[in-house]
């Protein structure tokens, strides 16, 4: 794998402060040379997002998250090494390196995206064609004119097996190419065939204008319904926003967010044209991000069935962490917008949206739907889980205002209210108190998706071999001290073993050790994890004795683990110790 250069990665550091990486996502407080905020990558009220600017690092005490500017990026963007490394270059005016495989990955990414854009005329072309005279007439069914057409770039996928294939090739793509971009497979039997066959065709368009990838629909019931291209060098479906490219261009910095590809269109030919929908997964705090950049307001505009409204909240939850405001419209007379706007007309829908509550006043609505509020028990229950709602908001004048119509409602005094919500505030506090506690204890340390997952069976040795680490990486030169008088065998858990070979290897070689070094060779939760070692080093005493007591508790462990440990061996186990074989 080619690399960048430890020059090149020093220069991006220098340029590029953590406190100004990471502070547009993430409200910093300042504590000294300390910052907390919440953290990005877990649903968190209480902010366990700590930033080290001496260090120039950050770790999660929530979620085991941690990392420097590069991996910061990486997982923030959804970018891999390469590409965080190259975007903070780029906001930072660095110019790139000549020859790097970044070079390789670009003339990769825009060929892709010439093969989508290719692609998408066929597609469009084939509407007009003989044999897409059903896709055609699949559109027009559902009442759209030849002028959303166009402006969607909508097509149909021909049924025949290679439709695209052929062309493609005959354009000079290459099949790997065809296959990196996800618009041919591999069957069985090794032959290359279209992805999307008998199937309208959904272009998805990134906010530069290129064609990023596809959504594919039957023309009947058949199953399943749509086709997505799945992830490629130039799509990352967890980031992918429909229409986000039409829908930008308005200038009210409202977004009507939808679940479909029909809803859009519908609201776009409606007039209606800031709607947009997150595709083909659940709705993702990438998504949400993504949208906060161009809206300070979403109107949630999810079907009216159970699964919308289960996925709206969802989505408030994930929007919540946004600075977005948020509305949620109540589909009436029809299950989704499409066939709202198509039943009703235009009107109707703008009534639903400008009747769209806000998220507090939905969740409230969620809640009394379910509760007989005539007689007293009802009100006391409902008065209960709307409390417990208020309390999930930070927002006190909300939380005043609401308290004050529910009051009015029920008739109770405001003041039971609020000191009802306060109960409830500080019941969840500690309650999450605790599962921070308990969430970072098993994310960073010994729980199942532990970068290290010996390390709970080896407590003791483990911790001495993350003191060690924690010490070198603010103390290079003892390294000389210690590099003789141990092993690979004497290490309990091969990962931290893995994490001091880095380490040394540096040292070795007479190059920094810091976090960022490392960020291309472990993934995002070893680097998690090396963060939080990193982040402990102040507690540590940082002295050589520290570092020779450190190895020698690795000796006796081994020892303990090579013979057993004689104190807790059976009556057997101990007996054997001294047969001869
Ligand atoms: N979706 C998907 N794969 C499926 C079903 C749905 O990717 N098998 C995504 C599509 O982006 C779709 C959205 O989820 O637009 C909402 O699904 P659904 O409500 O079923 O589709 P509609 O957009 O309403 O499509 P239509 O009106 O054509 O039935
Ligand atoms: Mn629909």
């Amino acid at each position: 794998m080619a690399r960048f250069s430890d020059e090149f990665i020093a220069a991006i550091k220098e340029r590029n402060d953590i406190e100004a990486v990471i502070s547009p996502y993430v409200d910093l407080r300042s504590r000294g040379r300390i910052m907390k905020g919440l953290c990005p990558f877990h649903n968190e009220k209480t902010p366990s997002f700590t930033v080290y600017l001496d260090t120039q690092s950050y770790y999660c005490f929530g979620c085991g998250a941690g990392g420097d500017i590069i991996s910061f990026t990486m997982a923030m963007e959804n970018l891999d090494y390469a590409d965080a490394v190259t975007s903070l270059a780029q906001r930072s005016g660095l110019p790139l390196p000549e020859d790097g495989y970044d070079d390789g990955m670009a003339r990769a990414r825009r060929r892709m995206l010439e093969a989508n854009r290719e692609a998408a005329r066929f597609y469009y072309k084939m509407l007009y064609e003989n044999e897409g005279k059903t896709g055609l007439n699949y559109f027009l069914s559902r009442g759209l004119t030849h002028d959303t057409i166009r402006r969607f770039g909508l097509g149909f996928a021909p049924d025949r097996w290679d439709a695209l294939t052929r062309h493609m090739r005959s354009l000079g793509y290459r099949d790997d190419e065809l296959l990196s971009a996800d618009l041919a497979r591999k069957t069985k039997n090794g032959s290359i065939i279209d992805m999307f066959r008998n199937r309208v065709i959904f272009p998805i368009i990134d906010l530069r204008g290129s064609v990023i990838a596809f959504g594919g629909r039957v023309l009947d019931d058949s199953k399943p319904k749509y086709l997505n291209t799945s992830d490629t060098l130039v799509y990352k479906k967890s980031q992918g926003v429909f229409a986000l490219n039409l829908a930008k261009r308005g200038t009210d910095r409202t977004l009507i967010l939808c679940e479909g590809y029909m809803d859009v269109i519908a609201y776009h030919q409606a007039g209606f044209t800031n709607a947009v929908a997150g595709l083909g997964t659940a709705f993702t705090q990438e998504q949400a991000k993504l949208l906060s950049r161009y809206a300070d307001e979403i109107i949630l505009s999810y079907d009216g069935d159970e699964a919308g409204q289960k996925a709206t909240k969802r989505t408030m939850g994930i929007l919540e962490k946004t600075p977005v405001r948020i509305r949620v419209a109540k589909m009436t007379g029809g299950k989704d917008p499409d066939e709202i706007i198509k039943k009703f007309g235009k009107e109707r829908m703008r009534a639903i949206l400008s009747g769209a509550v806000n998220d507090i006043e939905f969740d409230l609505a969620g809640i009394k739907a379910g509760i007989d509020t005539s007689d007293s028990a009802g009100k006391v229950e409902y008065l209960n889980k709307a409390a417990e709602v208020l309390a999930s908001y930070n927002d006190p004048i909300s939380r005043d205002v609401y308290a004050s119509k529910l009051s009015e409602e029920l008739g109770v005094s405001k003041d039971a209210i609020l000191a009802q919500v306060k109960r409830r505030k500080t019941a969840e506090k500690r309650k999450e108190n605790r599962e921070i506690y308990n969430s970072a204890r098993s994310a960073a340390m010994g729980g199942q998706n532990s970068p290290n997952p010996d390390r709970k069976k080896n407590l003791r040795a483990a911790i001495a071999e993350e003191t060690l680490i924690s010490t070198l990486l603010s103390n290079p030169d003892f390294y000389k001290e210690i590099k003789d008088k141990l092993t690979k065998e004497d290490f309990a858990t091969p990962f931290n073993y893995r994490l001091y070979s880095l380490i040394a290897k540096r040292i070795e070689d007479c190059r920094a050790v810091e976090l960022s070094y490392f960020a291309g060779e472990l993934t995002p939760q070893e680097m998690g994890y090396l963060a939080m070692l990193e982040s402990k080093r102040s507690k540590l005493g940082n002295t050589k004795k520290e570092c020779l007591d450190c190895v020698n508790v690795l000796k006796e462990e081994r020892r303990i683990r090579e013979q057993g440990d004689p104190s807790s061996m059976s009556d057997e186990q101990f007996l054997n110790l001294f047969k001869k074989n």
